[in-house]
């Protein structure tokens, strides 16, 4: 029972006002919305349609038509909608009692608890778990909303919008509060949050001197653990104006942070919803990571009351309207305010790791999908990582100036509307004076495409030729492809290791070093070239393509001391340890002896002495591709282990090449002083502790000890764990000694634990089996807890792929019993976890059976819901 965009129909009805008022208690909360409904003069279904309402896990207790009770023959309910057969043909008012009961909703879809919490998560249709309501994104009303609780069990209550009026209720123990947002939205951005919460505030003044209340809600004792998230929304605020003329629109912008969360966070209208791993952060307990993250979410949801809220989505095959774009624009923020080569490396590397393997298997849909059994199968790695490199082509194809022109145009011409992709590329292309439209089949052909690059050079002529060929592999559904509009960012590097200049034969130089490919396969000739070059292809990673050339491991190690574009640095040492990894796999595969890389430790070495280079991009260059990755380059018969072993003996074989390096490195980069979160400062740290992972490898005993050390007198959390996750590689008693006094010292908190949790879990030996089957029994773990089953499962699946996929068979049995028991409690969250057997098919026959075996496990329950069910029969196939 598919949804299809061909089916798309404008609603029947509208909403023009919503008026709720919640009156909150534990097991059993009453919702009345009164709606003011008229027919939609765009329907097509005229006047006298029925209104069909969407409703689901609630109870009608009554509804009222224009004040008029309606009978049991007016109205039909099932388990999913209410329906009225007859409604005025024009405007009335319909009011709706229902009930609801938030501490069983373990699903966090609707209202639910968090630990005391009341809060909301209606995105993409949770709006209809607390009342009926025409539950679509191209539904747009403004709301207003009351909520009545216990004092004593809710002492704040936060809604949308501006607070208006609040008190007590007379002659009860309860008080109420009055919010009302003025900007038209859809349900699915509605949010309401009450509980005992402490506040973090501070203010911003706007462009045009507003000034706006700032307000980070969190439970009482984590207040200083807010500082940092405060300080990153108020830099994304700064940043959208100075960047894209966008300024903030309410006099109140709210954050609350809730443990038990689906997904990282989410855009509520003024009244964003997190994680609290991705708010709450302080030197002893978060890490550069988690403040890189924090700083990356908060913009994210900041920005998406441009683009999401003011404009949002048509229906929700229409989701990288908003994401794919807002994920560019925080990739943007992030760029500016931090490292722009170090934010571009770790994109790809996401991008290559999740969405890359996610094309390649039986999940590939195209960034905008055309089908779904259920939409929130739909929030993948396709649509909002190469939903963002879409827009990313975009900008690079028409430049920043012209994107800059389409984005004010698209802001003038579609507020407050929600709209569609064509809507989005019609604003870009007027702005650029360009025809996009063989552009648009990026938003529709799933699959990565191929570009095959040959070379020629002439020395008389001075002549040098890159012949570029682009193929789409067939996707489910689509066979065929045609060949993309794909920018394709290029250089050509002289033998002295200079920059050539590009001057296109007949055209004469480029203006921009970008070639434009639009056919199955073109040719580039240029002339004035002095001397054979090595190309430098796809600069800073123009286009979300894998690339075959004849550049043999010279080249490439040329291009990793040579490339002036530093993105293309590390992407050479990417791919010359690719091809080494794959060579040493086949190896280990055979059980014939492993080789060092004695070439490639020299070209890491020269590079980590390299003035020039910052220490985060130097981190970035000591790590190594995935083992994931290099599973999806292999591709066929994929044996984890062998990748696994081969991954290992390289690290291993670097850390003694280089462990003169190392040790200089991790001596230079301790610091001193007090901890501070900036860019500069966490690449340092980054690069120490990169070294400290490859002394550990290099040496077991001496290695380990080291990073035992390391984990004793670390100062901040960056360093602990550093040292913990060395440790986690070896096999060796410290490893377990410093995890046990990492839980001693850190039980009493949930986000530590979930990192010991995630430690643990990526333990890459046998053993971890039983290690993750005994944890779930733990007190540390509870399967209701979203963020402990990633952290345990989601990380023992994704992180751990020798383990995982142990030729017995019981990794997989593991997850499919995880995924059974969850689906019946958090269908969402199992669908997700039930996404890690995508790959199953590459693998070789003996783990390919097993695996298959669980997955039809899965798929031969009878009460499967209907997200888990569209993922296995999708993997199926
Ligand atoms: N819109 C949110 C974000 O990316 C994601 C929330 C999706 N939640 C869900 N249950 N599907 O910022
Ligand atoms: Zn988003």
């Amino acid at each position: 029972q598919p949804v299809r965009l061909s089916d798309y129909r404008p609603p029947t009805h509208t909403i023009d006002e919503v008026a709720l008022t919640v009156r909150l208690a534990p097991q059993k909360t009453l919702v009345s919305a009164r709606l003011k409904v008229r027919p939609n003069p765009k329907s097509d279904a005229g006047p006298d349609a029925p209104l069909v309402l969407d409703g689901e896990a609630i109870e009608l207790r009554g509804i009222m038509l224009d004040g008029v009770p309606l009978a049991q023959g007016d109205y039909a309910v099932t388990d999913e909608s209410l329906t009225i057969a007859r409604v005025p043909a024009g405007p009335f008012e319909l009011e709706i009692e229902t009930a609801c009961n938030p501490e069983a909703n373990t699903a966090l879809s609707g209202l639910y608890r968090s630990n005391g919490t009341y809060c909301t998560q209606c995105e993409a249709q949770g709006f209809r778990r607390i009342t009926y309501y025409p539950d679509r994104p191209d539904v747009l009303a403004r709301f207003t909303t009351r909520i009545e609780a216990r004092r004593s069990d809710a002492p704040v209550l936060l809604a949308n919008g501006n607070l208006v009026d609040s008190g007590e209720i007379e002659g009860t123990e309860k008080h109420y509060a009055v919010w009302e947002d003025p900007f038209p939205k859809p349900a699915y951005l509605f949010a309401l949050v009450a509980g005992n919460l402490a506040v973090f505030e501070d203010s911003f003044t706007t462009m045009s001197g507003r000034e706006v209340a700032l307000k980070i809600y969190v439970e009482p004792g984590k207040e200083d653990r807010c500082a940092w998230a405060m300080a990153s929304l108020k830099s994304a605020m700064r940043w959208d104006e100075e960047t894209f003329g966008r300024e903030y629109d309410l006099d109140i912008f709210m954050i609350v942070a809730v443990p038990d969360f689906n997904m990282g966070a989410m855009e509520n209208k003024g009244l964003n919803v997190f994680n609290d791993k991705y708010i709450l952060a302080r030197p002893d307990t978060a890490t550069d990571q988690d403040y890189a993250n924090i700083e990356r979410i908060i913009a994210h949801e900041y920005f998406h009351n441009w683009t999401g809220n003011r404009i949002t989505c048509r229906d929700w095959f229409q989701l990288c309207l908003k994401e794919g774009l807002t994920v560019f624009r925080d990739q943007e923020f992030s760029s500016d305010v931090r490292s722009r080569p170090v934010r571009r490396i770790s994109d790809v590397r996401l991008l290559r790791s999740q969405q890359f393997s996610e094309d390649a298997g039986p999940l590939a849909h195209p960034v905008r999908p055309s089908s779904y059994i259920e939409i929130n199968n739909f929030y993948t790695a396709t649509v909002y990582e190469k939903g963002a490199e879409v827009v990313r082509m975009l900008h690079t194809l028409i430049g920043g100036q012209a994107f800059r022109a389409g984005m004010d145009l698209y802001f003038a011409r579609h507020d407050g509307e929600a709209v569609t992709m064509e809507d989005f590329v019609a604003c870009m292309a007027e702005a650029s004076g360009r025809d996009l439209s063989q552009f648009f089949a990026w938003y529709e052909q799933a699959g990565t495409p191929r570009l095959i690059v040959t070379d020629s050079y002439d020395e008389t002529a001075g002549t040098y030729s890159l012949t570029v060929a682009q193929e789409t592999p067939p996707t489910p559904d689509q066979p065929d492809k045609k060949p993309l509009d794909i920018p394709f960012a290029v250089g050509l590097v002289g033998p002295d290791g200079q920059e050539m200049p590009l001057v296109l034969d007949g055209e004469g130089a480029m203006e921009r070093p970008v070639l434009e490919l639009t056919q199955r396969e073109q040719t580039f000739r240029f002339r004035d070239v002095a001397a054979r070059p090595v190309p430098s292809l796809n600069r800073g990673f123009s286009a979300p393509v894998r690339l075959e050339t004849d550049l043999g491991d010279g080249d490439w190690l040329f291009l990793m001391s040579h490339d002036s574009d530093p993105f293309n640095r590390w992407e050479a040492a990417q791919i010359y340890a690719k091809r080494l990894l794959i060579r040493l796999a086949g190896d280990a595969s055979s059980g014939a002896p492993l080789a060092d890389a004695p070439d490639f430790a020299e070209a890491l070495g020269r590079s980590l002495r390299d003035q020039s280079l910052e220490p985060a991009f130097k981190a970035e260059l000591l790590g190594l591709p995935s083992e994931t990755d290099l599973a999806g380059e292999i591709a066929r018969n994929v044996d984890p282990q062998a990748i696994h072993d081969a991954r290992r003996h390289l690290q291993a074989s670097l850390g003694r090449a280089l462990s003169g390096e190392l040790q200089d490195i991790y001596e230079r980069f301790a610091t001193s002083g007090p901890y501070s979160p900036d860019a500069d400062s966490a690449g340092r740290r980054g690069l120490r502790n990169a070294a400290l992972g490859l002394i550990a490898m290099a040496d077991g005993e001496r290695g380990a000890a080291q990073a035992f050390e390391h984990f004793r007198t670390a100062e901040n959390m960056t360093d602990t764990i550093a040292a913990l996750s060395a440790l986690t590689r070896t096999n060796r008693p410290e490893r377990d000694r410093a995890l046990d006094a990492f839980y001693a010292a850190h039980s009493g908190d949930h986000l530590l634990v979930d990192k010991w949790l995630m430690l643990n879990a990526a333990i890459p030996f046998p053993e971890t089996l039983e290690r993750v089957r005994t944890l779930m029994e733990h007190e540390a773990f509870s399967i209701t807890r979203p963020n402990n089953v990633r952290a345990l499962i989601g990380a023992f699946a994704g992180l751990n792929p020798a383990t995982f996929n142990d030729p017995s068979g019981d990794g997989y049995r593991l997850l499919a019993d995880v995924v059974l028991e969850l689906d019946p409690l958090n269908p969402q969250v199992a669908a997700r976890l039930s996404g890690s057997f995508k790959t199953w098919r590459m693998l070789e026959p003996g783990r390919r059976a097993l695996a298959k075996a669980e997955i039809e496990r899965i798929r031969a329950c009878k009460t499967l819901s209907r997200d888990v069910y569209e993922i296995v029969t999708r993997i199926l196939g």
